[in-house]
């Protein structure tokens, strides 16, 4: 049921809505040779001593050593460098790193990977500011802020995404998403401090991006723009960078994939086009990968490109507005068939086996045993909120067994 006058109340997906609100804070820079800049362009965030986060597989491309020497190229110092952050980061994590940068007298972050580096990097410059446990940090719009809570919110440390994959968007998004291992659930927290202050898009980040990451995480994108576009808290602002993404998605995914090492131009839009995409307006797809990841350890954008198809075909049959929202985004990949839902997800799955992901669950370690447990973890996730049309336990469920 919806409530009348609610923001995510589910009102048509077309006509002049009651109520948005839109922010996109992060100074971005993208093109070429940017890693050298990275001091010169951290100061004017007010960095002086600087912690780096970032992952073993990165430290593994010498790209570590570039960031260091062009934030010492500015004048500003490496306090030190956090690089044990995993594939699914975690609120353990997250404390960990909090606790290194106090150690070290850092002032500032450089997030250098990918979402589990930025997300880590998020939430731990939010507990070196405020203190306190990364789960105290959950929810939408709870940060401290001045005013006993209802004037602006108090900004946390300069904190600069570089991202090494093209995908999440976190690097110029409010939210971040981290593994409570304890709860096996993925915790939640977005507001507007977590804007990174400067995200920086060098195709050089990507170079030797693996071609299965780079099309895990390049669906990640693609989620992000079809679910931003759909969701019931659409906006025509994001509806703007969710259709430019898609365009630039459709002529650069592949090539970014199979050409990946020679192709600077497919891995620059690509970082480009995820950057554009990211939303937190997000829906039903986002809400079955969460707890696959949490529960099975599916990577994020390989559990969105198994779900994405099957939440087309539900959400396009819900309305005609709905199917309205879809032939838009039809029409980006030259799909035009009157039933589009399930037009638009055979292509879809069509583009997904051609990248070389798995396109079911049951490829990727999940039994049908564990589908209860997963319906739970949908009902329970906030972007079920979201999507256009309203999901129950049986919906779910449907949606788990198809993907199976
Ligand atoms: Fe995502």
């Amino acid at each position: 049921m919806s409530e009348a006058g609610s923001a995510l109340d589910r009102a048509p997906l077309r006509g002049f809505k009651d109520f948005y609100q839109y922010a996109s804070t992060t100074r971005v820079i993208a093109g070429r040779d940017l890693l050298g800049s990275t001091g010169f362009e951290l100061q004017k965030e007010g960095a002086r001593r600087v912690f780096v986060v970032t992952d073993e597989g990165v430290r593994g491309t010498g790209l570590v050593e570039r960031v260091e020497a062009g934030i010492e190229d500015g004048g500003l110092e490496v306090a030190g460098v956090f690089d044990e952050v995993p594939q699914d980061s975690s609120t353990e994590v997250v404390e960990r790193c909090a606790a290194a940068a106090k150690e070290a007298g850092a002032d500032s972050f450089l997030a250098l990977g990918g979402g589990s580096v930025m997300d880590t990097a998020k939430v731990a410059d939010a507990l070196f500011t405020h203190g306190g446990t990364a789960r105290e940090q959950e929810g939408f719009f709870l940060m401290p802020r001045e005013d006993d809570g209802m004037g602006r919110p108090l900004d946390i440390a300069p904190l600069a995404c570089i991202p090494t994959t093209a995908g999440t968007g976190s690097e110029v998004s409010m939210a971040a998403v981290i593994k409570d291992p304890e709860e096996k659930v993925k915790l939640e927290i977005a507001d507007f401090p977590l804007f990174p202050r400067l995200a920086i898009l060098d195709p050089e980040t990507t170079r030797t991006l693996p071609a299965h990451i780079a099309a895990a995480t390049g669906m990640d994108a693609v989620t992000h723009a079809i679910e931003g576009y759909v969701s019931v808290d659409w906006s025509p602002h994001q509806d703007a960078r969710s259709l430019q993404a898609l365009r630039m998605i459709r002529t650069n995914l592949e090539r970014a994939v199979e050409r990946g090492e020679e192709d600077e131009e497919a891995r620059g839009n690509m970082l480009i086009a995820a950057n554009l995409a990211m939303t937190i307006s997000l829906g039903s797809v986002h809400a079955m990968s969460h707890p696959a990841g949490a529960q099975f350890g599916v990577p994020h954008g390989v559990a969105n490109a198994i779900h994405l198809p099957h939440v087309i075909r539900h959400n396009a049959a819900g309305g005609a507005d709905i199917a309205d929202r879809y032939r838009d985004v039809g029409e980006v990949f030259g799909v035009d068939e009157p039933e589009i839902g399930e037009a638009l997800a055979a292509h879809l799955t069509e583009l997904i086996a051609r990248i070389g992901l798995p396109t079911r669950l049951s490829e990727v370690g999940v039994p049908e045993s564990g589908i209860p447990a997963l319906v739970e973890g949908a009902m329970g996730d906030g972007t079920t909120l979201l999507n256009p049309v309203e999901m129950g336990e049986e919906d779910y469920a449907a949606l788990y067994r198809e993907a199976l």
